[in-house]
């Protein structure tokens, strides 16, 4: 048996997430409190733990391994529940390095809505900002972080070094394959996201999870919303079609509310309750398949 640490180096899943604050940070924090250098300060030994669940993550997501979980989890026969019931499920990914500053996830979720509420979007909008990260309960059925969270990227074609720690790929059996390691791989130029595989982590699960419920500009929030390569380098631009130009429009507006809406105080869930409650109830079913 591997010991935790090779398997799920990451103390928390939110480590992940503080790291895209570093590379990604708020320019609007930025120019109120602190410096560039401070966000990017990459001293740090977190920095360490999130470099090792990249080196996992690159070295691990293949084309054949992302075929297989999508196999597999795509069947949605694990579990059915309504999704409050989902929220109390992940709220189980508790953070056991730092119990007094994080949030849970369901707050993170309440604080990304919000901020699209706030901001006067449409409904549809505001509720992808509440389920968008319910995929992570792809770890409570007992996947390794890895094949969680983190950056995605396409499989099946060339890794772009565009990606975080695009060195990782080089213990990727799919770098060496001349099927896979080619600019465009088993894709044709510009053939559309939709007839691309990307790999295996919460977003897909849960675009998979809610696409007959969710307008399409949506969809493509919850289902790109870590494809940092595309919606922040544009490293991708060869595989993507008119179509997909145009929804990652929504991408980018969505990506600021998931990463710059984190702050210590926890939304007034009681308050909230009702509102939240008539929004599932327009747009999804009494259950949901897991
Ligand atoms: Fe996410
Ligand atoms: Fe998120």
């Amino acid at each position: 048996m591997k010991p935790q640490a090779e398997i799920n180096p990451l103390a928390n899943l939110d480590e992940w997430e503080d790291d895209l604050l570093r590379r990604y940070p708020d320019p609007e924090a930025i120019a109120n409190e602190k410096s560039v250098e401070e966000y990017r300060n990459y001293d740090n030994p977190q920095r360490d733990t999130v470099k090792e669940f990249y080196r996992l993550n690159h070295t691990y997501q293949t084309y054949d391994f992302v075929k297989q979980k999508q196999k597999d989890y795509l069947a949605f026969n694990r579990k059915e529940m309504p999704i409050w019931d989902a929220f109390t499920f992940l709220n189980q990914l508790v953070d056991d390095s730092d119990p007094d500053t994080d949030l849970d996830q369901l707050q993170h979720l309440l604080q990304t809505s919000e901020a699209i509420r706030r901001d006067g979007h449409p409904d549809w909008f505001v509720l992808v900002g509440l389920v968008h990260d319910m995929g992570k309960v792809l770890c409570l059925f007992g996947e390794p972080q890895w094949a969680v969270v983190g950056d995605t990227f396409p499989v099946g074609c060339a890794h772009s070094d565009k990606i975080v720690f695009p060195e990782f790929f080089s213990a990727n059996p799919d770098h060496a394959n001349p099927q896979y390691n080619t600019k465009h791989g088993i894709y044709k130029p510009n053939c559309g996201l939709r007839n691309v595989d990307m790999s295996w982590g919460h977003d897909e699960y849960v675009y998979q999870m809610m696409k007959d419920y969710i307008p399409e500009p949506g969809l493509y929030m919850l289902r790109y919303h870590s494809f940092y390569a595309q919606h922040r380098e544009h490293a991708y631009e060869h595989l993507l079609d008119d179509h997909d130009r145009e929804m990652f429009k929504w991408v980018n507006l969505f990506n600021p509310y998931d990463l710059y809406s984190k702050n210590p105080n926890p939304p007034d869930w009681k308050e909230l309750k009702p509102y939240y409650e008539d929004l599932v109830a327009k747009y999804l079913p009494a259950t949901l398949k897991f």
